[in-house]
C-alpha cells in the first residue's frame, strides 16, 4: 500500500520538476538562459536546497486556465545555504506560463519573505517573468501589492537581493526597485514600465526592449540597476561576493574573513600619487586598492554617475563600505546622479552595520541649469541627511580638495565623522584659490595696473594662507594630518578602535529624507 503512495509522490514530484516541458526548457536554454532549478543550484551549497510549496496550484478557472496545469505555480521556492550561511530565495520559472505572477504564485514568494523575516536571513528573488498574469486579473495585482508591502516591511531588516535573468514588466519592476541591490544579465534581462509597443502606441518613439530596459541601460542610464553581468553564471558568483560583504540581518554584523594581508603595509606610491598641478585628476580607485585588504574592491553601480565611486572592501578582514569622490570625472563633483548613487549606499551601508570610509577629493557641487532644475538642492541634500543619520563608524579622508558644502557633503566632521584625517596635499576651504581669489580681491585685481600678474599673487597668497589642511586641524575638523604612505594603517587602526561604537538617535516614527 505504502508503495503505491510512495510511487504516487514521486509521480507527482517528477512531474513538477519538469516544468513547462522539455521544448520550452530547450527554448530558454537556446535563449542563453537557464531554468529556475538550474539557477537555484548554481547559487546555492551543493544539497543544501529545500524547496517548499513545490504543490502549490492556481484556483484560476476562466480563460482557459481552468485545464492548464501549472508545475510549482511557476517560481521555485525555498531555503539553502551560500557558503555556509542561510539564504532564501525564490526563482521565477519562465517555462510555465511565462513565469507570470498570479494569486498563488505571489502567496508562495510572499511566505518565503515573512520565513526569512521571521528567521533573520537574507532573501534573493530571480525574476524571470511577464509580469501579472493576465487570466487572474485583480488577483494578479493584489499578488503583486502583497509582495511590495513585505518588500518595503524586510526593508532594512535583512538583505534583499533582486536578480533580473530575463523580462520584468509593470508591476514586476517595482519589487525590484524597492529592494536593496538589482542585478541584471547583459542582453537576456530587461525592465520597463511599458514596453516597446505601448510606447509606440502613446508616443510614437521606437525603441528596442534592449535599449529600453537592457541592462546597459539601466546600469549606465537609468541607475535602476546596481550590478551587471554578461552572463548567467557570473551572475551568480557576484551574487555570492556580494552576501559575504552583508549581514545575515540588521541585528549582525557582516562575516570577518581572515586577511593575509598586513595591516602595517605601507605604499610609498601613494606618497606620489596626487599631481602637483590641482587641476590634474588621477584614479582614486587605485588609491582603494592599495589601502584595502588583497587590493580587492567590489564596486557597485560600477557603470553609474562614474564622479562618484561606491562599492564594499575589507579592512582587517571586516568589511566597510567606500563612498569616494573620482577627480577624473567631472573632477569629481557632486552632480545629482552622483548624490543619489552616494546618499543610497551610505543608507544601504548604515542599515546593514557595515562602517563608511569616505575618501574626499571634492571641488564643489556641479555649477548649472541642468544641475539646479532638477533639483540638485534636494538631491544634494541626501547626502547631508543619509551621514547625519548614519550611526556606524563613519572615518573620513581627505586627499585633496574639500571645499564649500560638498566638503559637508562628504562626511565631514560636524555630520558625525568619527575619525577625519587628511594627507598634506589636502586643500579644505570655502572654496577653491581662483574662486576665491576672483571674488575677495575683486577691487584690489582690477584696480591694479597689472590684473594677471596681481591676480597671480592673490591666489599664491590665498593658497598659501587656506590651501592646506592645517587650519581644519587647528579647529579640530581634522584629526590629524597623515603620511599618505601609512593610510592603510591609520585607517585600519581608526576603525578597530571605533569597533564598539553605540550611537543613537532620538525615538521617532522615521525620518524625512528628502526623495
Ligand atoms: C499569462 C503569459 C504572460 C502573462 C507571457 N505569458 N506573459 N501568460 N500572463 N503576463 C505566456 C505566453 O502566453 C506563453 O505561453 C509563455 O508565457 C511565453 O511567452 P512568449 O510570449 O511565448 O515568450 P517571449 O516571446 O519570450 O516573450 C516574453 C514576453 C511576452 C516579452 C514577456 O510574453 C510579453 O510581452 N508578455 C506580456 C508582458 C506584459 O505586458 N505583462 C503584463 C504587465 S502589466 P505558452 O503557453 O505559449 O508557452 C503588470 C501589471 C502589474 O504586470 C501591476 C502591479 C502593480
Amino acid at each position: 500500500m505504502i508503495g503505491n503512495k510512495l510511487q504516487d509522490l514521486q509521480n507527482r514530484k517528477e512531474k513538477i520538476m519538469e516544468g513547462g516541458g522539455q521544448k520550452r526548457v530547450e527554448k530558454q536554454h537556446g535563449n542563453g538562459k537557464m531554468t529556475a532549478r538550474e539557477r537555484i543550484n548554481l547559487l546555492m551549497d551543493q544539497g543544501s536546497f529545500v524547496e517548499i510549496d513545490a504543490f502549490v496550484q492556481h484556483r484560476c478557472n476562466q480563460l482557459g486556465m481552468e485545464n492548464t496545469q501549472a508545475p510549482a505555480e511557476g517560481v521555485v521556492t525555498g531555503y539553502g545555504t551560500v557558503n555556509g550561511r542561510l539564504v532564501y530565495i525564490y526563482a521565477q520559472d519562465f517555462t510555465v506560463l511565462g513565469g507570470s505572477l498570479g494569486e498563488m504564485h505571489a502567496k508562495k514568494i510572499c511566505k518565503v519573505l515573512d520565513m526569512a523575516m521571521k528567521v533573520g536571513a537574507p532573501v534573493v528573488g530571480i525574476n524571470d517573468s511577464g509580469g501579472a498574469r493576465i487570466q487572474e486579473g485583480v488577483d494578479a495585482l493584489s499578488g503583486y501589492g502583497q509582495i511590495f508591502y513585505r518588500n518595503t516591511i524586510a526593508s532594512g531588516v535583512v538583505p534583499q537581493i533582486s536578480v533580473i535573468m530575463g523580462p520584468c514588466a509593470g508591476g514586476a519592476v517595482y519589487s525590484p526597485a524597492i529592494t536593496d541591490f538589482v542585478f541584471m544579465v547583459d542582453k537576456t534581462s530587461q525592465m520597463f514600465i511599458t514596453g516597446p509597443q505601448v510606447i509606440k502606441t502613446v508616443t510614437g518613439e521606437e525603441v528596442t526592449s534592449e535599449d529600453l530596459g537592457g541592462a546597459m541601460t539601466h546600469n549606465r542610464i537609468s541607475g535602476v540597476a546596481h550590478f551587471m553581468s554578461p552572463d548567467e553564471n557570473q551572475c551568480v558568483e557576484d551574487i555570492k561576493t556580494l552576501l559575504s560583504f552583508l549581514p545575515s540581518n540588521n541585528m549582525e554584523t557582516p562575516p570577518v574573513f581572515d586577511t593575509a594581508d598586513d595591516i602595517n603595509r605601507a605604499e610609498e606610491a601613494l606618497n606620489e600619487i596626487v599631481p602637483d598641478n590641482p587641476n590634474k585628476p588621477y584614479d582614486m580607485k587605485e588609491v582603494i586598492r592599495l589601502i584595502v585588504d588583497n587590493g580587492e574592491f567590489f564596486e557597485v553601480q560600477a557603470y553609474y554617475a562614474l564622479n562618484m565611486i561606491t562599492g564594499f572592501a575589507r579592512l582587517n578582514g571586516r568589511s566597510i563600505g567606500i563612498i569616494a569622490n573620482q577627480p577624473k570625472v567631472l573632477a569629481g563633483c557632486l552632480d545629482i546622479n552622483a548624490s543619489d548613487k552616494a546618499g543610497r549606499f551610505i543608507r544601504t551601508c548604515d542599515a546593514f552595520n557595515i562602517p563608511v570610509l569616505n575618501m574626499v577629493d571634492v571641488p564643489g557641487f556641479l555649477p548649472g541649469t541642468n544641475q539646479e532644475y532638477g533639483g540638485i538642492i534636494r538631491h544634494g541634500a541626501k547626502m547631508l541627511y543619509a551621514y547625519s543619520e548614519a550611526t556606524v563608524p563613519k572615518v573620513t579622508l581627505v586627499t585633496r580638495k574639500a571645499y564649500g558644502g560638498a566638503y559637508l557633503a562628504m562626511c565631514s566632521k560636524d555630520l558625525g565623522a568619527d575619525v577625519v584625517l587628511a594627507w598634506p596635499s589636502a586643500e579644505i576651504a570655502v572654496m577653491g584659490p581662483e574662486g576665491a581669489a576672483n571674488i575677495i580681491f575683486r577691487k584690489d585685481i582690477e584696480g591694479s595696473d597689472n590684473p594677471v600678474a596681481t591676480r597671480q599673487a592673490k591666489i599664491d597668497q590665498y593658497k598659501d594662507s587656506f590651501a592646506n589642511p592645517y587650519i581644519a586641524a587647528s579647529r579640530g575638523f581634522v584629526d590629524d594630518v597623515i603620511v599618505p604612505s601609512g593610510t592603510r594603517q591609520r585607517i585600519i587602526s581608526a576603525f578597530d578602535m571605533l569597533l564598539g561604537k553605540r550611537e543613537t538617535r532620538p525615538a521617532k516614527k522615521h525620518g524625512n529624507l528628502p526623495v
